[in-house]
């Protein structure tokens, strides 16, 4: 075949087309409504909100290092948007209407394009009205893979919900304003999920090593997980490797958005079964099944290395870091006296009628100025003092942070750390990432109902 010159000409420009137009298209994540089975059988299906039809939402998962690019569509019935909690991200795409970006009405849309510097698991959630939105489904989990990932059989994403459902029709129960929660723990279900499912069964062998990264996206529930007929480590908590794996030997809290990574080896005998549980005051319940098939592995595996560590700032000179202190207050049995609202200073009760309980140092709604304005790249301590007689699980945007503990020496990283009631916390950062980051409780009620702050990298 011959060429002409108009042939070469639109094949030249179709070639330098190419890359826009691959730009300007990026993967739709869609937010609407849709029906799943998420009560057991017997009962109805429910009506949820969701990220591309399903809870959990649409997986995303990608390499270390590489662009996250999803245009959000709106097609549910209120304003929306998406933030990519644990992800240390350009703040432009960080999720926050009113923030860092308009909210997204219905039919509209919004490109989120950024880089993920960081391995591990995170996940990724409505953050509007995020109290009903959450609680209706919207979340859904974001992995990133280390280039070198370690030696399992298995690598199970597990998303932990928490459901308020209608016994008869098992739709949701749209009390979202209930002062009773609000002012309490929180809105607690009366059904927990596993990736969307009433205790769900997952196939494994007898030796095979399986790599379970839990996610908690429920509103208000601490998990209390144990292991039975599994045997291994904590390697990572909110998406940051531990620079020594954590044998697990009793069960431990997971609470509001927090995620942990375990490496466990299946020690069940033959016919028996693994399971994941929690345990409550009222007894421990499943939360997840493996049964155990027909055939061994030959071999349990001995040890196990840490995850490779991600790219975090250097923590030093921490006890030169200046101290500030977020005093914690208000809720049921610690009412406010009063709290302010912009200028305003209220009173207890008519911040109760606004549907306001809680306060972080005297604020019950995110202040005009930011709690914490910092220098880039300085080191900074925030002393969080529980005076309420409720745990609170306090999540910075933006950052990750470690613990500092009693004797001074660092924890864990973490982007979510829980405060016991009558609990203080010490964490340290480097606010290497410029941009206004939210601060707030993520029980969701919580943060709704007074418990949001802000603090500025610039
Ligand atoms: Cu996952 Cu502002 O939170
Ligand atoms: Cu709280």
């Amino acid at each position: 075949m011959k060429f002409t010159r108009r042939q070469i000409l639109q094949s030249a420009a179709a070639l330098s087309l190419m890359p826009f137009a691959a730009r300007a298209t990026p993967q739709v994540l869609e937010a609407r409504e849709a029906i799943q089975r998420i009560a057991p059988q017997g009962f109805p299906e429910t009506k949820v909100w969701s990220f591309g039809g399903t809870v959990p939402g649409a997986p995303i998962r990608v390499p270390q290092g590489s662009r996250v690019q999803r245009r959000l569509l709106n097609q549910l019935p209120q304003p929306t948007s998406v933030h990519w909690h644990g992800i240390r991200i350009d703040n432009a795409m960080d999720g926050v209407p009113g923030l860092t970006q308009d909210v997204v009405p219905t039919g509209g849309s919004f490109d989120y394009d950024f880089v993920v510097p960081d391995a591990g698991t995170y996940w990724y959630h409505a953050h509007n009205q995020s109290m009903e939105q959450v609680a209706r489904g919207l979340s859904g989990p974001l992995i990133v893979d280390e280039a070198n990932k370690p030696d399992v059989d298995q690598d199970l994403t597990l998303m932990l919900d928490d459901w308020r459902l209608d016994p008869e029709t098992a739709l949701i129960v749209g009390d979202f304003d209930n002062g009773h929660d609000l002012s309490h723990a929180g809105r607690l279900g009366n059904l927990v999920s596993v990736n969307g499912q009433f205790d769900p069964m997952f196939e494994v062998k007898r030796h095979e090593r399986l790599r379970l990264r839990l996610i908690n996206s429920s509103n208000a529930r601490i998990f209390d997980v144990g292991l039975e007929g599994l045997s291994g480590w904590i390697v990572a908590l909110d998406g940051m490797p531990l620079e020594a794996p954590l044998p697990v030997n009793e069960a431990f809290p997971l609470a509001p958005a927090q995620r942990a990574d375990l490496i466990v080896d299946v020690v069940a005998e033959p016919q028996g079964t693994a399971s994941l549980v929690s345990f409550e005051r009222d007894g421990a319940f499943g939360l997840a099944r493996f049964t155990i098939g027909e055939q061994n592995r030959d071999q349990v595996r001995q040890g196990i290395d840490p995850l490779p560590l991600n790219p975090l700032p250097e923590l030093k000179d921490i006890d030169q870091a200046p101290v500030h202190r977020m005093v914690l207050q208000g809720g049921a049995m610690r009412w406010l006296e009063s709290a302010r609202i912009g200028d305003a200073e209220l009173s207890g009760r008519e911040l109760a009628q606004l549907g306001r309980f809680w306060a972080l140092n005297g604020y019950a709604e995110r202040p005009s100025d930011p709690f914490l304005d910092a220098r880039l790249g300085g080191v900074h301590r925030i002393e969080f003092v529980n005076e309420t007689v409720f745990p609170h699980a306090m999540h910075l945007h933006g950052h990750h942070f470690r613990l500092v503990l009693g004797d001074g020496s660092l924890g864990p990283w973490r982007d979510t750390v829980l405060v016991d009631r009558a609990q203080t916390r010490q964490i340290a950062l480097v606010a290497d990432n410029p941009g206004d980051w939210l601060l707030h409780c993520h029980m969701l009620g919580h943060a709704a109902s007074g418990m949001m702050s802000w603090y500025k990298v610039s």
